[in-house]
C-alpha cells in the first residue's frame, strides 16, 4: 500500500481501526490525551493523522473534515486503499428533538440525508445508510454500563447544509422520529457500503435547533465529547 491523494505514509503506518472526529483539533486532542505512544503518521492539508494504541490495540485517529464530500473522500482512501477495517465517527450534532438535550449524546442507528450518497449508487433506489450492526451494539451496550449522561439510539439528518434554505425540513424529520442534524454520517455509512466495511457514528449534541440558549461554547465542543469517545472506543474495539 502507498500514498494516496488524501494520506501520506511515508512516517508511519494507518491502522484498521479509525476514530475519526470532523475537526482536525479534536483528532489532536484524543491523539495526545487518549492514544498510547501516538506517533503522527500523515498530515496531507493540516489533517493530522496519529497512530497509537488503545488497550493494546493500534488505532489511528485522524479527522473528516466537514459535510459528506470531506467525510468521503477520507473514509474511502482509507477503506479501500490504507487496509482500514472500521471507522467510529464521533462528532456532534445539532439536536431538534425536544427530548434530545445539549451534552447529550446520541448513537446514529440510521441516517437520512439530502446527499446525493443515498440515490447514486443504485438507480431508482433510495439506500437505506446505517451503522455496522455489532459495533452499535457494543456502543449501546458501553452506554448503558456508563455514564450519567443520556444517551439517545435513533435516526440522524445528515444535512449537505448548514445553514439550510428551507426551515421545514427539521420539523418534518422529527415528526417522523429523527433526534438531530449533522453533516457526514450517511457518507460514512455509504462509504463503508460501498467498500465491505464497517461504521458508526456517535454524537455529542453540540446545540439545539429549537433552544439556542445552552449551546456548547467552541471550546467546549473541542472538549466536551468524554462520554462519546469513551462510547465510540467501545464501538472501535469491540
Ligand atoms: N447543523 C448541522 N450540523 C451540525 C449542527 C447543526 O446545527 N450542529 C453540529 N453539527
Amino acid at each position: 500500500m502507498s500514498s494516496t491523494p488524501h494520506f501520506s505514509r511515508e512516517i508511519g503506518e494507518i491502522a484498521p481501526l479509525v476514530l475519526m472526529p470532523g475537526d482536525p483539533r479534536r483528532a489532536e486532542h484524543i491523539a495526545r490525551n487518549r492514544l498510547d505512544g501516538a506517533q503522527l503518521v500523515s498530515d496531507v492539508r493540516g489533517i493530522g493523522t496519529w497512530t497509537g494504541t488503545l488497550d493494546g490495540v493500534p488505532v489511528t485517529v485522524t479527522a473528516s473534515g466537514m459535510g459528506v464530500p470531506s467525510m468521503s473522500i477520507y473514509a474511502t482512501e482509507l477503506f479501500s486503499r490504507h487496509g482500514v477495517r472500521r471507522i467510529c465517527r464521533v462528532g456532534t450534532c445539532g439536536a431538534f428533538s425536544p427530548r434530545v438535550h445539549v451534552r447529550d449524546v446520541v448513537i446514529a442507528s440510521a441516517a437520512h440525508t439530502d446527499s446525493s450518497v443515498a440515490t447514486v449508487a443504485v438507480p431508482g433506489v433510495t439506500l437505506s445508510l446505517a451503522p455496522t450492526f455489532d459495533m452499535l451494539a457494543a456502543a449501546v451496550a458501553q452506554a448503558r454500563r456508563g455514564s450519567d449522561r443520556a444517551v439517545h439510539v435513533g435516526s440522524v439528518f445528515t444535512s449537505d447544509y448548514f445553514y439550510h434554505p428551507r426551515t421545514d425540513i427539521t420539523p418534518e424529520l422529527s415528526k417522523l422520529g429523527t433526534l438531530a442534524v449533522e453533516m457526514e454520517a450517511a457518507g460514512l455509512y455509504a462509504a463503508a457500503a460501498r467498500n465491505n466495511a464497517e461504521a458508526l457514528a456517535v454524537l455529542t449534541v453540540s446545540d439545539h435547533i429549537l433552544d439556542h440558549s445552552a449551546d456548547l461554547t467552541a471550546t467546549e465542543r473541542e472538549t466536551m465529547f468524554e462520554d462519546a469517545l469513551e462510547i465510540a472506543v467501545a464501538a472501535l474495539l469491540a
